[in-house]
């Protein structure tokens, strides 16, 4: 099945410090629109190791991020 932003993406943003830093720098994390819009970047940013700015994800959820996008980014 592909995975969907609420039961598999959502959880891999921390409510502190993704959400609420990403929230002031007007991209709402947190939101399955914000997020489909910006996929690409946000991708870009966790991929480069630039994003989170506390150290970089660990490739299964670089991977579960990079699937759900090839897979239609379902709600
Ligand atoms: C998984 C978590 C995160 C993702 C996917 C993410 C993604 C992004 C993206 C895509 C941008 C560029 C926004 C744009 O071009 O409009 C950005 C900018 C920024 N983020 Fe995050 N972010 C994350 C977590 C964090 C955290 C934890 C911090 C700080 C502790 C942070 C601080 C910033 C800052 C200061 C900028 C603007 C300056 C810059 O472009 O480097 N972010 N982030």
């Amino acid at each position: 099945m592909a995975p969907g932003f609420a039961t598999d993406i959502r959880p891999l943003f921390r409510d502190e410090p993704d959400v609420k830093t990403m929230k002031r720098m007007g991209l709402d994390l947190s939101s399955y629109d914000d997020v489909k819009a910006t996929a690409e970047g946000i991708y870009a940013r966790l991929e480069n190791g630039t994003m989170p700015c506390d150290g970089p994800w660990p490739k299964e959820q670089l991977a579960l991020f990079k699937r759900w996008m090839d897979e239609g980014m379902a709600p």
